[in-house]
């Protein structure tokens, strides 16, 4: 059918993320400030409220969904709505992004619940380092629930690093290492500079992709592939393996021409840009008029006109966007 959600610059939305919680257990220090203060319960979607929207996108051509959070997995009831979303006439991809903490418990059931690729975030494989990126999360843990994930039957699994200079940048080759001995893919992420962050100078700790790539050319050889996801990544394969290392460089090439996507945030709010404020009240909709799927869906359709062009990222500045990352979902 035809490309329904259309905007100014002639972009096609067909992938929306969904963050299911703000709340996270681990505290990464790009991502949340120390002693974040998590949304009061009844300023989030309900289930049924975000089950009904994303029925709206994909009624609108939406083919892709990706579940995040901050950890999706810490909302009670994600498998329910995760089950729900799998069985969305439209959708041809139900995907997750995780931080791995509950994975070896959960990735047989996320499998089940027709979840088809998975990308989960990890920036060292140093325990210490991790302690400190992280602040409360146990990389043991996580390692345990990528190897349970591998052996759960994705399509595909990814990797998310993102690179600080001077704490885990040196580590890029040792986790496509990583990465081509347990047949997964990888990212590596320019960190954005969303929300105030305590513990690091954002300009201080700008790596750019650039300078990773050099690194796994020399060491591994990387070849360019087709591969596409519909995200930001820019990817490449490493030579005589199965692994595609993706770029992801808000700062260093910028991707904006080819957003695809837009996001719902936990608190129902459609955000049009990450790099940008504008958004339309979802909840405000769905809780005005329940039930009223016409409503809803010209809510969407009207909201396409104000997707911005682009983001405009400045690390030598204090940040614009106040929210952080895990109000978001990346
Ligand atoms: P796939 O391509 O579907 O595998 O996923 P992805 O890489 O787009 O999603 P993931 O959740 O793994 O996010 C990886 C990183 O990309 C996160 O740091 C996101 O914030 C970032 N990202 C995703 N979409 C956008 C976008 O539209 N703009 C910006 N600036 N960053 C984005
Ligand atoms: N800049 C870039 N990526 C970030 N993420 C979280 N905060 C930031 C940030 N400030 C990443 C996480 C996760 C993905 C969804 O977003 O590492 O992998
Ligand atoms: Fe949680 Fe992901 Fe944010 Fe880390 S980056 S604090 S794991 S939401």
């Amino acid at each position: 059918h035809p490309a329904k959600l259309v905007d100014r610059f002639g972009r096609v939305v067909n992938y929306l993320r969904v963050s299911i919680t703000d709340r996270c257990d681990f505290r990464c220090v790009y991502c949340m400030s120390e002693d974040m203060v998590f949304l009061p319960r009844r300023h989030i979607l309900t289930l049924e409220e975000i089950q009904f929207i994303c029925r709206a996108f994909t009624e609108l051509g939406v083919g892709k969904i990706r579940v995040t959070g901050g950890e999706p997995l810490v909302r009670k009831g994600a498998l329910d709505l995760l089950r729900q979303l799998g069985t969305l006439p439209n959708l041809n991809e139900l995907v997750m992004t995780s931080n791995g903490s509950k994975l070896a418990h959960m990735a047989h059931d996320l499998r089940a619940a027709g979840v088809k690729r998975l990308n989960i975030s990890l920036d060292t494989l140093d325990p210490a380092l991790f302690k400190v990126l992280t602040r409360t999360g146990d990389l043991e843990n996580v390692l345990k629930g990528i190897n349970v994930a591998r052996d759960a039957g994705f399509q595909r699994i990814k990797l998310n690093a993102v690179i600080l200079k001077n704490r885990n940048h040196h580590e890029a080759t040792d986790l496509v290492r990583f990465a081509v001995d347990r047949g997964l893919d990888i990212s590596f992420i320019e960190e954005m500079p969303l929300g105030a962050v305590d513990s690091h100078n954002r300009a201080e700790a700008y790596y750019p992709s650039q300078s990773i790539k050099q690194d796994l050319q020399r060491r591994f050889g990387l070849q360019a592939v087709p591969h596409k996801t519909g995200g930001p990544s820019d990817y490449f394969r490493v030579v005589g393996s199965e692994t595609n290392v993706g770029f992801i460089s808000p700062h260093s090439a910028n991707f904006c021409a080819s957003c695809n996507r837009v996001r719902l945030t936990a608190e129902g709010r459609l955000l049009l840009c990450l790099g940008n404020e504008h958004s339309v009240d979802l909840k405000a909709v769905v809780r005005q008029y329940p039930g009223d799927m016409p409503a809803l869906k010209q809510a969407i359709i009207d909201a396409m006109r104000i997707k911005p062009e682009k983001h405009e990222f400045n690390i030598h500045e204090q940040p614009v966007i106040l929210r952080h990352m895990s109000a978001t979902g990346g």
